[in-house]
């Protein structure tokens, strides 16, 4: 192998020799891709299979990727080079295939390999399932960053779980939610190469002992442990118009034996195998739930055993050249993704302390200054604490250790702020139990700030909430550890992959820098005062409408009648009260009702879609489902609606889904209650993609609305600042009564109008809107929204000011790349640079 990469960099004419292979032309592509059905899948002409077309170009592809990912590891180990790795407990990755083709420039050449063997590309990227390891935003923003490190040339790894279980997938059954699971590795996944020597113990339980190190100190041994295996799996990482190819490391768990001896010898077999599958249970399945900290030991579990493996895969690279630890944070930067991660603070501590005896001074300025941490929520319900029992049970070295930064930290505290027990109380890492309402808990956001060097949030509105409100004791101790790192997302995916036909026609205007610097696509701004242009972009939306209505006919086998001149508004996102998807389907009823009292009255036609999962114990959330799709099943099969209003709702969204309604979208629903979305990620897709926004004052909305100005984005609602206000005598009845359009239709929810076999069956939702005091003001802003719709519908009128608001959309969007928030992740918190590969120059 090596004799092989020797001669291969030898010269450049070697070089070309191996691309006579491996190379990227359409004729390699095809010999390599008919290799790979004969030999690696032992197929012919008569046995071949859909899934054997995607699996033999997805080697083929595979192939390509594999000589660059090699040097780009050697690259960084020559370079000496500052790595970043990014903790995530999800990655929601998506399709593989057709991001691998566009980052490696060879999607014309493929297309002409397999067409000559009379397939389609198209046909074959749709048989490969979504990798759906995890619940939404958070997820796709880590999936969108290891795009962009890698685009950028920074020695970046995404660290995580190979769960074999995703997302579930979701169906709709008689209206309503019914969850499948997601055997997303049934036939194998090409994309991930399994490493069975990257194996680490992971440790759980047990007890701690002390004893003198002879140093005069007191030294701690963590014993009696149970043990599983972490087995490395990795995935490579394209970057676009560069040659390095990044990693993604998701651990699988192993039973650390294969069977419990202790078990087998007695004669009980069945034990012996039931515990090597509970040890294999770990990596088995994601937690369905996004913003919602469920607080199963499972699931501390998980968190651990991703964090353990990881660290002890971080050390043993920075060990290779290194033999102090005193550098660690300047090859070394851990970015938390979420407090998911953030027991890494406590894991590394006791690396420090315990393996490498390291005094607690320094083994504490060492992790301060290597980790960082994202704060993605300010829900409380989805601030993670653990009981001080079950972490004390789970991993009792490291609560002893949170108990000893706490001590610390806590002591500097009272120095600094002397006489101010409440303070104390508020910043401790441990939460004090009140008998009977809640146990003691350690507060993983808190121990996450007090042990990272940066803390950030998602988005200019949400860091300001932080530092005004949430985390407003540590802001004021530590002004310097906040920053506002606003999300991106990568148009190489949302743009370039999902919509071909808007990229052709931008990339035909201003050519292809947006690719890498999507800045650029400012040079669309004199185009949209071009009527050729505006003509060519709407035809392009139109194309893209078509898709989405060809995604309708398949879901409902053409029973579904959609006008396709009709307006296409579209909320698709997790189903979650904040969201508000109740308020986009109020004016949907409102509109309904006006059809029904006016059957003559003349409305912009409209098909609102919706998507999006609900977490299968919000039970709510699960409610507003049922209700949207009853909803619908009445408007759709009144002909009062007919050609005029549809209410669609489009099962199982995931990322290939949200591809296809991206480019189809032409309004973007954005109306979380203002203060509760921290940045929001759909919102730049859809605005990417021409679509024009209605939204809050909430998350990157606002920014978004500072980016293409106010003429071409519709902004209504209560801001923060009036919710506050508003808030202590908030009261839902007043705008239930003085609302005629409102109270008709809540009185038609509660009468059973859309549920007329079960007629109390939405009663919860109105009971939390009215007596529950609805939290999440949806009558409060039912008004504004609505006559925030009448501007959207008197806007369509007139398509050509439309579509040039569209082409403004897109025209603005540089800061929303992902590209930008990775480069300043890069400068400010990682302080990482640039490592290119470059694959002739390169020696092995
Ligand atoms: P890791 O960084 O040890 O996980 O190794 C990842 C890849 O980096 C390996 O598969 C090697 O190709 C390469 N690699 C590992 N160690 C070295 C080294 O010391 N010099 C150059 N390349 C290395």
């Amino acid at each position: 192998m090596s004799e092989v990469k020797t001669s291969l960099s030898e010269s450049a004419a070697n070089l070309s020799a191996y691309e006579s292979y491996h190379g990227l032309t359409a004729e390699a592509i095809q010999r390599s891709f008919l290799d790979h059905l004969e030999f690696t899948l032992a197929k012919d002409r008569f046995t071949v299979t859909h899934l054997d077309q995607y699996l033999a170009l997805a080697y083929a592809v595979r192939d390509r990727l594999i000589e660059r990912w090699l040097r780009t590891q050697d690259t960084y180990y020559r370079a000496d080079a500052k790595r970043v790795y990014y903790l995530s407990m999800e990655f929601l990755m998506g399709r593989t295939l057709g991001n691998a083709i566009v980052n490696l420039n060879l999607k014309e050449e493929c297309r002409r390999a397999l067409l000559d063997l009379g397939y389609r590309l198209e046909d074959i990227q749709e048989t490969e399932p979504d990798a759906g390891l995890g619940n939404g935003g958070l997820g796709r923003l880590a999936a969108c960053f290891l795009d962009s490190m890698a685009t950028l040339a920074l020695p970046g790894y995404g660290y995580g779980i190979r769960y074999e279980y995703g997302i579930f997938n979701q169906e709709i059954k008689d209206g309503e939610q019914v969850e499948q699971p997601d055997n997303w590795l049934r036939y194998g996944n090409p994309w991930e190469i399994a490493r069975p020597e990257v194996l680490y113990p992971v440790h759980y339980y047990g007890e701690v002992v002390q004893f003198p190190n002879g140093n005069g100190k007191i030294a701690h041994k963590w014993i009696k442990t149970e043990t599983v295996l972490a087995m490395a799996y990795d995935t490579p990482i394209p970057g676009y118009g560069v040659q390095n190819v990044n990693t993604l490391r998701l651990w699988s768990s192993k039973a650390s034996r294969e069977f419990d001896f202790h078990h087998f010898n007695e004669g009980d077999y069945i034990s012996a195998v039931r515990s090597k599958t509970e040890s294999e249970t770990i990596s088995k399945v994601l937690y369905p739930n996004d913003n919602r900290h469920s607080g199963k030991e499972l699931r501390l579990k998980q968190e651990y055993f991703f964090v353990a493996a990881t660290l002890q895969d971080i050390i043993r690279r920075y060990k290779k050249t290194r033999k102090t630890f005193d550098e660690f944070p300047d090859k070394v930067a851990i970015q938390l993704n979420d407090t998911h991660p953030a027991i890494a603070i406590a894991e590394l501590m006791r690396i420090f302390l315990d393996e490498e005896n390291i005094p607690w001074e320094k083994a504490w300025e060492l992790t301060q200054a290597t980790i960082a941490y994202t704060n993605h929520t300010v829900l409380p319900e989805a601030l993670e604490k653990w009981t001080v029992e079950l972490l004390g049970k789970v991993l009792p070295r490291h609560l002893e250790i949170i108990y000893d930064i706490n001590y610390h930290f806590l002591r500097d505290v009272r120095v600094r702020y002397p006489n101010n027990e409440e303070l104390v109380q508020r910043v401790s890492l441990v939460e004090e139990p009140v008998p009977g309402i809640r146990p003691k808990s350690i507060r993983m956001a808190n121990l996450a700030i007090v042990g990272s060097h940066r803390v950030n949030g998602v988005a200019a509105l949400h860091t300001e909430i932080l530092k005004r409100d949430l985390f407003r004791d540590f802001a004021l101790m530590f002004p310097e550890k906040f920053e506002n790192k606003t999300n991106g997302i990568t148009q190489r995916r949302w743009l370039a992959c999902c919509n071909p036909q808007l990229a052709s026609l931008i990339t035909e205007a201003i050519g292809d820098k947006w690719m890498t610097d999507l800045y650029e696509m400012e040079k669309l701004i004199p185009f949209a005062d071009d009527p050729g242009f505006r003509q060519a972009w709407q035809k392009v939306k139109q194309d893209g409408k078509d898709i989405l209505i060809e995604v309708v006919n398949q879901t409902w086998k053409h029973k579904l009648r959609i006008d396709k001149q009709s307006l296409f508004d579209c909320q698709v996102k997790r189903i979650h009260e904040y969201k508000r998807q109740l308020l986009n389907l109020f004016h949907a009823i409102t509109l309904y009702n006006r059809l029904r009292h006016q059957p003559n009255l003349d409305i912009v036609p409209r098909t609102i879609f919706f998507s999006g999962k609900a977490a299968p114990g919000y039970r709510l959330a699960k409610l507003i489902i049922r209700l949207i799709n009853a909803v619908a099943d009445i408007i759709n099969h009144d002909v009062v609606t007919r050609d005029r209003l549809r209410v669609v709702f489009l099962p199982n969204y995931r990322v290939s889904l949200a591809e296809k309604i991206m480019p189809g979208a032409e309004l973007s629903e954005q109306i979380s209650t203002a203060g509760m979305e921290a940045s929001g990620t759909g919102n730049m897709k859809f605005a990417l993609n021409g679509a024009l926004t209605i939204g809050t004052l909430d998350g990157a909305n606002i920014e978004i609305a500072e980016e293409v100005g106010r003429d071409n984005i519709f902004i209504f609602g209560l801001t923060v600042e009036e919710i506050a206000k508003l808030k202590p005598h908030y009261s839902p009845w007043d705008y239930f009564h003085s609302d005629p359009e409102l109270n008709e239709i809540l009185n038609m929810i509660g009468a059973g109008y859309f549920s007329p076999l079960d007629k109390e069956l939405f009663h919860p939702i109105l009971f939390s809107l009215l007596e529950g005091g609805d939290q999440y003001f949806v009558l409060a802003d039912y008004r504004a929204y609505v006559e925030c719709q009448e501007r959207v519908a008197q806007a369509y009128l007139d398509q050509d000011q439309w579509t040039r608001k569209s082409i403004l959309n897109t025209a603005k969007m540089g800061k929303f790349s992902s590209d930008r928030t990775i480069q300043e992740y890069a400068q400010s918190i990682w302080r990482v640079s640039p490592v290119p590969v470059n694959m002739v120059t390169c020696e092995v």
